[in-house]
């Protein structure tokens, strides 16, 4: 008899389907790319389309650590405080949906497992954000959507500094990709193992809403970076490449002292004047008076 082969992704929503008719409760089956590859990695990115799984897979990473590391310490980073809370640990994706024996801290942004491991949320949106990063020391970091952090470098640079206890310290970082500089710094070191997915590899969304996010944008541009999980670069069609527009980043003191101020300006730590094209002219003036 001729034998069917069917794909992991195909494999896991008919094992899905049989224990739905049986009335089974779903077993916890990680697809191929939410599990890390072996090894003694230290540094996991998962990237994936829309609902490829990212959110479930990093979740079910820290409490398998959690619950393994009697007393470790864990930072979890996501763009904003509230995207920390709500995705992180309390989405339906989240941490306690694995393990209902963590107690969380909503006010302190704490979680707490039987054992003493111990859970520290953080967002990266603010400047701010980027300072509570440092002090802190961790074995294990899952920093969700990084790509969508907007104080990234700041961030990452605090959390790497602090990211030093035991020995082996991990960071997971789980996101749809966009083409942030540091990501693809992170992608091309020797030290990265990397796991890729597309929205349809996620067998556990439903067919109809997989065939709806593929009929409004597969063969778009959207489309390839939010759910084929592509880093794409410049949009031919844009008025500033992404070189520009790094190359145009100075430090705030730098545009201080050149007495700039325009409305473009983020508030604080780097900035880029890209909305007003006057003033990046008058920016650059002003730095090269220096
Ligand atoms: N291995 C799995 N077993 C059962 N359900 C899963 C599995 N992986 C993902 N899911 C479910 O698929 C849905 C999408 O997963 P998840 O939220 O992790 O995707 P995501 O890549 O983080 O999405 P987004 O890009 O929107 O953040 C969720 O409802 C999640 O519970
Ligand atoms: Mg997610």
């Amino acid at each position: 008899m001729k034998s069917l082969k069917l794909s992991p992704a195909q494999r896991a929503s008919v094992e899905l389907e049989i224990r739905k008719r049986r009335r089974l409760a779903p077993r916890i089956t990680l697809l191929p790319h939410q599990i890390p590859p072996d090894g003694d990695w230290v540094r996991w990115i998962l990237l994936s389309g829309r609902g490829g799984g990212k959110t479930y897979a990093a979740a079910h990473y820290v409490d398998e650590y959690a619950r393994a590391n009697p007393g470790a310490r864990i930072a979890i980073i996501a763009p904003t405080l509230g995207d920390a809370r709500k995705t992180c640990v309390e989405g339906v994706a989240g941490i306690l949906s694995f393990n209902r024996n963590v107690k969380f801290n909503r006010s302190w942004g704490e979680l707490h497992w039987p054992n003493e491991a111990q859970g520290t949320l953080f967002g990266a949106h603010t400047p701010d954000d980027a300072e509570r990063l440092r002090g802190p020391q961790h074995h294990l970091v899952w920093f969700e959507e990084m790509a969508a952090a907007r104080e990234l470098e700041d961030s990452w640079t605090n959390m790497r500094l602090g990211l030093r206890l035991g020995d082996r310290p991990r960071v997971i970082i789980s996101t749809t990709p966009k083409p942030r500089p540091l990501l693809k710094r992170l992608l091309d070191d020797p030290g990265t193992v990397v796991t890729r997915a597309t929205t349809a590899d996620n067998p556990y969304l439903h067919e109809s809403v997989r065939t709806e996010l593929y009929r409004l944008y597969e063969g778009t541009r959207i489309g390839r970076q939010e759910l084929g999980a592509e880093i794409l670069d410049d949009n031919p069609d844009a008025l500033w490449t992404r070189e520009v527009i790094e190359a145009s980043r100075v430090s705030r003191v730098a545009a201080m002292n050149a007495g700039l101020q325009c409305r473009g300006f983020r508030k604080m730590g780097t900035v880029t004047c890209l909305t007003i094209s006057r003033c990046r002219g008058r920016l650059m003036r002003g730095l090269s008076r220096q």
